[in-house]
């Protein structure tokens, strides 16, 4: 397994890099990921290469058995080009264009930022193709950070281009946006504008295109970067995405387009909150369905103007063990070394300014021993299938560009449902509203806002073959022109859930509607709560689960289950609290007979993971007090390397992989 460090020699003095290698190699750091930003110093004047650097980095971290992930430095164009290429650099929705100074500033549509990008990468492909070093690429860095959008004049042009050859012809685009609304209509394609600030508050199906056209423009940068490294190198090429934090990129498509999935994992700037952390794995590991590599995981107080917290001791190793309890089949430590110049100061390494090893070197190289030891067993290991949540970029888009009341966001809803299961101990799979749905046995889709005949085709036939479903409010609300349905809520789901919308009430963010569980609802919680938006149900074919209470639709259904042959589907009309999505999972679970994994005390976090007839039973302790697991049935602690039986004891933030045979 690769178990590695981001590394830049570039900020330290030569002398020092031996000493690198050296505590490197004693903390079982056998990987490096070098050069993303170092263009300015790869290509110091237009055309002229110097690598001369970066040769001898890679020469004394091999006499250390050290490889590398080899980077594309295209994150950070240099002064130069900046100055020489204005037009390179990218226009905000204000207007302004950035300037040069930080990273990221550039435009991905700018033809010339991609010939510019060709030369560098083919330049890099050309000299590190074959170097014995090289075991994979990392593409560009993060890819939309600090900017997802571009509203340039050369993005505006492409952006017509898109349009054309998505719609066809004007009068489509027409009918599609509905532009007769404000005398929209557009009479040639060279009309149409971005939506900027100078626009104001545009058409929602426009700003829904532009929300994926420029998605579409950091995948076809990508693939430029690609199809550059694949003429020169067969090395398997990633990027480093940024979970479920970062919804700009739809990252189902350019998890297709790469041969793994990386991300960046700070836990403390999610309030260390297991689930949230777990959640944001669990979609990385969905893009492809396959194991991910985490490619910067925190290894210290990080922060660029304050830092957050020291990571207590223990907590570095339990959020790198979470990350393979949950698919990492490779950890990457940002960073090395902690730099002493640059807006990252605070953004502490493994080790700290003054580089002599510390508390956290100390963990980290224990660590890499435990790691060595694991070998290769569970790379490619996969949790079992029996529970996928539905999460979709359109609906992230559509909800983020009209939230429908107030406070009503996407990503909350959808981590509520998400860490329902995750309390539960019952691995998910994350999947995009085209999947295929037929390995789960239990589907939740917590919003599926902008719905196709096809989605809806496909729920429909993933039901009646005996799927069980959950649907949450503002479901089948819109087309894919971000248009809304002509039909009664929800729309082409309605059918489906034997329940339409007879009325709705947003009630915006922090506003709460109390609900009484009807017989048929007993499981779902006793004082069950809704809040930000309530649907009022009239059922077609579905029993009530829940009513309101005290408000004018007291009474009216708020949660219908509708059974459809062996299958059924649960319609929630409320934003759930969490123990109301509680609830639903447990009832979900048991009606599509799931089982969860062993149950765990309060902050300890189970996951697994099989292959050949093994599973990987990880247990995760995110508290700082000593907890005790009991256990169903006995397993080998492959880092203790006892057999437990009854009962484990974990230290505080302490971490067990039981092995157990799959029942045969
Ligand atoms: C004003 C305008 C209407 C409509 C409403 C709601 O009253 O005159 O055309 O736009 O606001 O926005
Ligand atoms: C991201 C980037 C890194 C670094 C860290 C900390 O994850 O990829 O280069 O900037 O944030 O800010």
């Amino acid at each position: 397994m690769y178990y590695g460090a981001d590394y830049y020699p570039e900020h330290w003095p030569r002398e020092r890099w031996e000493r690198d290698a050296e505590l490197m190699a004693e903390a079982g750091i056998n990987l490096v990921r070098v050069a993303e930003f170092a263009w300015a110093l790869m290509e110091p004047e237009p055309g002229r290469y110097d690598y001369a650097w970066l040769d001898e980095a890679l020469d004394v971290l091999a006499q250390r058995g050290i490889q590398a992930v080899m980077c594309t430095p295209t994150a950070a164009p240099p002064a130069w080009l900046c100055q020489q290429y204005p037009d390179t650099l990218l226009v905000q929705r204000n207007g302004r264009r950035v300037e040069f100074g930080m990273r990221r500033q550039y435009c991905p549509t700018s033809a010339r930022y991609r010939q510019l990008s060709r030369q560098i990468t083919t330049a890099m492909a050309q000299r590190y193709a074959r170097h014995s070093q090289v075991v994979a690429w990392q593409l560009d860095n993060e890819f939309g950070g600090h900017h997802a959008r571009c509203y340039c004049p050369a993005c505006a042009e492409a952006f017509q281009g898109w349009l054309e050859r998505r719609y066809g012809t004007l009068d489509a685009l027409n009918d599609a946006w509905g532009t007769a609304f404000w005398s929209h209509t557009y009479t040639a394609w060279d009309q149409i504008p971005l939506p900027t600030d100078a626009v104001g508050s545009s058409n929602p199906g426009l700003e829904l295109d532009f929300y994926r056209f420029s998605s579409d423009q950091w995948i076809s940068y990508a693939q430029e970067q690609i199809d550059n490294l694949q003429a020169h190198s067969s090395a398997p090429i990633t990027t480093n995405l940024m979970g479920l934090g970062f919804g700009e990129i739809d990252y189902f498509a350019m998890g297709r387009q790469l041969d793994f999935v990386t991300w960046d994992n700070y836990p403390t700037f999610i309030q260390q909150d297991p689930a949230a952390i777990a959640a944001s794995h669990v979609l990385m590991r969905g893009l492809r369905d396959q194991p991910f590599w985490v490619m910067e995981e925190q290894a210290g107080p990080s922060g660029w103007q304050a830092m957050s917290p020291a990571p207590q001791p223990g907590q570095l190793r339990l959020w790198s063990y979470q990350a393979m309890a949950h698919g990492a089949d490779g950890i990457v430590y940002f960073r090395w070394r902690t730099c002493r110049t640059g807006i990252e100061q605070w953004w502490h390494g493994i080790l700290d300014h003054h580089g002599e090893p510390g508390r956290r070197y100390q963990e980290i190289a224990a660590m890499g021993a435990e790691v060595r030891a694991l070998g290769d067993r569970l790379l490619g290991a996969l949790p079992p299938k029996a529970v996928a949540i539905v999460l979709a970029y359109d609906d992230r888009w559509a909800m983020r560009l009209q939230p429908n009341a107030a406070g009503f966001e996407y990503t909350p809803l959808w981590l509520t449902y998400y860490r329902a299961f995750h309390r539960l101990g019952v691995p998910v799979d994350v999947v995009p509203p085209d999947a295929d749905l037929s390995p789960y046995a239990l589907v939740v889709a917590p919003m599926l806002h902008v719905v196709s005949e096809a989605y809806a085709h496909s729920l429909s036939t993933y039901v009646q073959q005996g799927g069980h479903l959950i649907v949450g409010a503002r479901s089948g609300v819109k087309d894919l022109h971000n248009r809304v349905v002509d039909r009664q809520l929800p729309g082409l789901l309605a059918d489906l859930c034997g329940v339409v919308v007879a009325e709705y009430d947003a009630l915006g963010a922090g506003n709460c509607v109390r609900l009484a569980i009807a017989k048929a609802g007993a499981g779902l919680g006793e004082d069950a709560v809704g809040h930000t938006w309530a649907d009022i149900l009239a059922p077609r074919g579905a029993e009530t689960l829940a009513t309101y209470l005290g408000t004018f639709y007291q009474g009216e259904p708020a949660i219908t289950l509708n059974r459809v042959g062996i299958g059924t589907v649960t319609y929630v009309g409320v934003l759930p609290d969490q123990d109301l999505a509680d609830g639903l999972a447990r009832c979900a679970i048991e009606r599509a007979g799931v089982a969860p994994l062993p149950e765990t005390p309060e902050g300890v976090e189970v996951a697994a993971r099989d292959q050949d007839g093994l599973r990987y039973l990880f247990l995760l302790n995110h508290t700082a007090e000593p907890k005790t697991v009991p256990l169903p049935e006995p397993g080998r602690d492959l880092l203790a390397g006892a057999t437990i039986r009854n009962s484990l004891s974990l230290a505080p933030h302490g971490v067990a992989i039981l092995e157990i045979p799959l029942g045969g």
